[in-house]
């Protein structure tokens, strides 16, 4: 079993947002890779996470071989991203200074613990135990 954020929490805000076999996840900071495995995993979508930590990387490659999941990690900075691709833009980070979500579709679910990211729309506040997630739109 993956360690770190509470699978509970993980299942409420991917049911919250409806995730499925459709949908093109990706993880803006994918830390050990607990988020875009499980997803892919247990929903069937296709994932994507970007991480700026080698060790973290390192991490969810290895942790993917006896976990499964069609997940790829990417080595870079998530301000790289072309966020066109997405359909669910996940991160569990507070600054998303220079990322560029002007190519993101109005349909895109984006959740994060970020109070405002900038230039998006918040639409909802998502409450989980002691998580406090927001559910954005680009504007
Ligand atoms: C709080 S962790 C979240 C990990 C994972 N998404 C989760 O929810 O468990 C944030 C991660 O973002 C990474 N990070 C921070 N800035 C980044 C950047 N500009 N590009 C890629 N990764 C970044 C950090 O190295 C860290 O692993």
């Amino acid at each position: 079993m993956i360690q770190g954020i509470p699978l509970e929490v993980l299942q409420f805000i991917f049911s919250y947002v409806r995730l499925t076999s459709d949908d093109v996840l990706v993880d803006l900071g994918s830390g050990d890779g607990r988020v875009c495995l499980y997803a892919s995993k247990h929903y069937g979508c296709y994932a994507v996470g970007y991480e700026i930590d080698k060790a973290q990387y390192e991490k969810a490659v290895e942790t993917q071989k006896w976990y499964g999941g069609n997940a790829s990690f990417i080595y870079k900075d998530f301000k790289e991203a072309d966020l066109s691709k997405y359909s669910v833009i996940f991160g569990y980070i507070h600054s998303y200074d220079g990322v560029d979500f002007s190519k993101v579709s109005k349909d895109t679910k984006i959740v994060t613990v970020a109070t405002k990211p900038f230039g998006l729309k918040l639409l909802e506040q998502i409450d989980c135990l002691r998580h406090r997630f927001y559910l954005w739109s680009v504007e």
